[in-house]
């Protein structure tokens, strides 16, 4: 089947973490129409089983295969943990290229100047778990060591909005306080919510040559270069911007116009199942 290059680009997470993919999309890829669907009546996913993820997970594929999207990006960490391999399957079927998050942070880790191969790695207790990022990194580069920690207050406060007060700035101290002084390469944000507490994650490593990682920028390149080597790009004016979440649209209308600096005019519930 052959694609549309005006088709829109499915991106999606449990809640608004996701739309720090957006904001990169966006900005790398201006004339991509984007639909978002945010799966706000079961967030937060990482604290779920792998099977109810991967459900949830199948559920958003299959709503955004129906809009007749030209690519995928899972914006979730704990999704690409419990369900990427199913989702390309599904995906590939129709010719639709997946890509996600843990692919883009491994990646880019792995692209960071090596001191002294040492890489931290927070997510959520889901993504942790899993085991993900060992793997991943490992199966490219198997001398780097690997400090892996859940930090599951994060998300809730992310979905809160309060991600740039004291009470942020202590919990993350507490999360972190174990990796400031190990001199790591990279710090991997392996959720998407976290790069919304980034200024005060930045701050903690303030002096140390630690880079934070945040795999939106780099989910944003690599499908810069898939849809050009598929020749699929889009071209001319601004792309639209379609958001759908299954609950409470009020509250994640005010979180992301607040994040994304613009109006969304098009916010919709839907209901999966
Ligand atoms: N933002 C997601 C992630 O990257 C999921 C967070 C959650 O729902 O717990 O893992």
């Amino acid at each position: 089947m052959s694609l549309n290059k005006s088709a829109p680009i499915g991106i999606f997470d449990s809640g608004i973490g996701g739309l720090t993919v957006v904001k990169s999309v966006m900005q790398t890829l201006p004339s991509e129409n984007i639909i978002y669907f945010g799966d706000t009546a079961r967030v937060p996913y990482g604290i779920k089983s792998m099977d109810t993820v991967r459900e949830y997970a199948i559920q958003i594929t299959d709503f955004l295969l129906r809009k007749k999207i030209k690519l995928i990006l899972i914006a979730c960490n704990t999704v690409s943990a419990a369900a990427s391999n199913e989702i390309r399957e599904r995906c590939a079927e129709k010719g639709i290229t997946v890509l996600d998050v843990v692919q883009a942070g491994t990646k880019a880790s792995l692209e960071t100047p090596a001191r002294n191969n040492k890489i931290g790695v927070i997510g959520t207790l889901a993504t942790i778990n899993s085991g993900t990022y060992d793997n991943a990194i490992h199966t490219i580069d198997k001398s780097k060591t690997i400090f892996s920690r859940a930090c599951p207050m994060l998300v809730p406060l992310a979905e809160e909005g309060w991600t740039d007060d004291e009470i942020a700035e202590s919990i993350l101290k507490k999360y972190l306080d174990d990796f400031t002084d190990k001199d790591l390469d990279a710090l991997i944000l392996g959720c998407t919510h976290y790069p919304l507490f980034r200024n005060k994650i930045e701050s903690l490593f303030e002096g140390s040559e630690t880079r934070v990682i945040d795999s939106a920028d780099a989910i944003a390149n690599m499908a810069l270069e898939m849809l050009t080597s598929a020749d699929l790009l889009n071209s001319g004016k601004n792309g639209d911007f379609e958001c759908y979440v299954s609950d409470k649209p009020q509250r994640f209308q005010e979180l992301a116009e607040r994040f994304l600096g613009k109006k969304l005019n098009r916010l919709e519930i839907v209901a999966l199942k």
